[in-house]
């Protein structure tokens, strides 16, 4: 069975990659290799996949590969993933999101009969939940994005789910909460609080920290594809996330304890304008039809995550360098705009 994975050399896609050549998926990995792409996710399996380095929002380059490879499966990871970046350099959300997805649909409508196309697409398209609630965003929750990535997400699902509907394109959406764990860029909240708390500088906490995300171990999402190859609906959309709902200053708080460090290196920054204050997944649809539900408890997979980065300190602080060029820029912009 071939899978085609897009964005493979990124966070969670790396870790399908590494994990379906395990499995003995025959794995063909396309990606562009921007900032937050890396060869090095992939190294432990790099001589029994082929990678295309290209642009998804490049049709000719896109549509010779997958004329040639034939994929049966499509995992589509890339994007441009970072809502701050997407404030600031709105352009390439449109480009890769939007106009990469509708490449791929394209090119698979035209080059390739029986096949499955998952898409992948995150809470942020539903917009943002009240705290004081106790109520789930379901897959037929409307769409309402607050960002600039956001919204190219949620375009892209609809453009997706147009394909299903127009031309029984046969593709399924999933939709998933905050992943984290080994090799994620330190952009992110949690690798970037661990890396300045190994140096021991101050770590920057939007606003007053209180938005309330749930976190998914992405070894947890890797296995939620396994159970869609397996058992997934064609034309549904399901929401995979944990329970594990935690305000963004508890996250950072629980880092600080682990790695034995006090609160005091906590700096409260201008927050993120738009910043939604809560997203959270009913995630039943994909345990009645998938058989899948989060196994890893936050607890455990944030040791793990520690660990990993404290035995990899020097990936995490390479990429932290990039990381804080970018934060610097945009701190100061939100500090303009409040
Ligand atoms: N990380 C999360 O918490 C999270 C949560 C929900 C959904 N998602 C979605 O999951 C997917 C993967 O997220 P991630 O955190 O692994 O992202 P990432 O930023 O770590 O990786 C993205 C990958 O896509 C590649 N890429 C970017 N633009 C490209 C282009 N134009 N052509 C080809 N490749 C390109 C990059 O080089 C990189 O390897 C994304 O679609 C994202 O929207 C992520």
């Amino acid at each position: 069975m071939k899978v085609m994975v897009t964005g493979g050399c990124g966070f969670m896609g790396s870790d399908f990659v590494r994990n379906a050549v395990k499995k003995g998926y025959n794995v063909v990995v396309i990606d562009k290799l921007t900032y937050a792409g890396d060869e090095r996710r992939i190294s432990e399996i790099r001589e029994k996949i082929r990678l295309y380095k290209i642009d998804i929002s490049h049709y000719k380059e896109l549509k010779e590969i997958i004329f040639n490879e034939k994929p049966d499966i499509i995992v589509h990871y890339a994007a441009e993933t970072h809502v701050d970046k997407s404030i600031l350099l709105p352009d390439k959300f449109i480009y890769t999101n939007i106009v990469g997805t509708f490449n791929l649909l394209q090119a698979c409508r035209d080059f390739l009969k029986d096949f499955l196309f998952i898409h992948i697409s995150t809470d942020e398209v539903y917009g943002e939940l009240p705290k004081d609630r106790d109520i789930k965003f379901k897959e037929t929750d409307p769409l309402m994005p607050n960002s600039p990535y956001s919204a190219s997400k949620a375009s892209a699902d609809h453009i997706v789910n147009s394909f299903v509907k127009t031309y029984k394109f046969p593709a399924i959406i999933l939709r998933a909460s905050n992943n984290y764990g080994p090799w994620q860029h330190p952009e992110k909240l949690i690798p970037l609080t661990i890396a300045r708390v190994l140096l021991n500088k101050k770590v920057p906490v939007y606003g007053d920290g209180k938005q309330v995300r749930t976190w998914l171990f992405v070894n947890d999402f890797t296995i939620a594809i396994f159970k869609v190859i397996e058992n997934g609906r064609i034309g549904e959309v399901y929401n995979i996330g944990s329970d594990e709902e935690k305000e963004n200053i508890e996250v950072v708080k629980k880092i600080l304890k682990l790695l034995g460090k006090n609160e005091d290196l906590i700096e409260f920054t201008s927050d993120r304008p738009g910043h939604d204050l809560r997203y959270a997944l009913d995630t039943e649809k994909a345990y009645k039809h998938l058989g899948w539900k989060a196994e890893t408890s936050f607890e455990e997979g944030l040791r793990r995550t520690i660990n990993w980065y404290v035995e990899n300190k020097e990936w995490l602080l390479e990429k932290l360098m990039e990381a804080e060029e970018f934060k610097s820029k945009i701190l100061k912009y939100y500090s303009r705009l409040n």
